[in-house]
């Protein structure tokens, strides 16, 4: 992992030099807010549907982030899960999630993080997600590999569908859910099994860590898995996007990513 100082590059567009400032916002706005949610939860309200949480901390974070971001690297455009617009001219646009895994972080739940990632040329070239609970950064920079703080990380190589735990997530929306659920019964008998951690940016880092061999999910933003799937990439894993009313994301390693794609498709996991 690269360590120039972030203030000392605003103009770069070295994936390295971004993947500074990615790290250094992830770490700060995740120590906000896991010392935030020590002191209590704040306001909590709803988003999309009544079971799509945002809290005074996922604003705080975002906040802190989209400043960091104007005082580090002004003339780059932002593009955040709260609403954190902000137009640019450099041609870098940086995509954040304050904390993604909002349900964990609300029930206490030690599965959350902030997610960072830069684009240059509408290409992710950098990302870090930070979970502040386990203290767990991980990172990549296009071509540099992917990192546990300074661990290399390589992802698994099951032997076949079978054999391979598969994570997941699922909408807020209670009728996409339905259909998730039939996909899900799908694929259940035709892999070892099943996880569902809540945070979708922690479940490509899971692919990048060998502790998943695939994630799939259905309909997520580009700030819930930039930075993820770089990781993931680069650390080996084969990602896909399969476009559909629903963009289907699969992340998996690269014996098993085929199958579980025409599975996935087979079953109607974009609709
Ligand atoms: C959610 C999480 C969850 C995934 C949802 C996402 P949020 O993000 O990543 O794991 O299944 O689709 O919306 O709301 O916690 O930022």
């Amino acid at each position: 992992m690269a360590t120039a100082d972030p203030s000392t590059a605003p103009r770069s567009t070295d994936p390295a030099d971004l993947l500074d400032v990615a790290v250094s916002l992830a770490r700060a706005a995740g120590e906000l807010v896991r010392d935030g949610r020590r002191q209590g939860l704040g306001d909590i309200d709803t988003k999309s549907t009544p079971t799509d949480l945002v809290t005074t901390m996922d604003t705080a974070s975002e906040r802190l982030l989209v400043a960091e971001l104007a005082r580090l690297r002004p003339g780059d455009s932002v593009m955040g899960e709260e609403g954190g617009e902000r137009a640019g001219s450099t041609g870098v646009r940086w995509l954040v999630d304050p904390i993604d895994g909002t349900v964990n972080y609300v029930y206490g739940i030690p599965e959350y993080a902030v997610s960072v990632a830069a684009e240059a040329a509408g290409e992710v070239v950098a990302g870090a997600v930070f979970n502040p609970e386990s203290a767990e950064l991980f990172s990549a920079h296009l071509g540099g590999g992917a990192f546990l703080g300074d661990r290399p990380l390589r992802g698994s190589d099951p032997a076949s569908l079978a054999l391979s735990l598969v994570g997941t997530g699922f909408s807020y929306d209670a009728r996409r859910r339905a259909d998730q659920a039939r996909v899900l019964a799908g694929v259940l008998p035709r892999v070892r099994d099943i996880r569902r951690i809540g945070s979708a940016a922690l479940d490509l880092c899971a692919v990048a860590a060998g502790r998943f061999d695939a994630y799939y999910e259905a309909g997520l933003h580009l700030w819930d898995y930039a930075a993820g799937a770089l990781i993931a990439r680069e650390a080996g894993a084969v990602f896909t996007v399969v476009p559909g009313a629903h963009d289907l994301l699969v992340a998996a390693a690269p014996a098993i990513a085929g199958p579980l794609v025409d599975l996935l498709v087979e079953l109607g996991a974009t609709a």
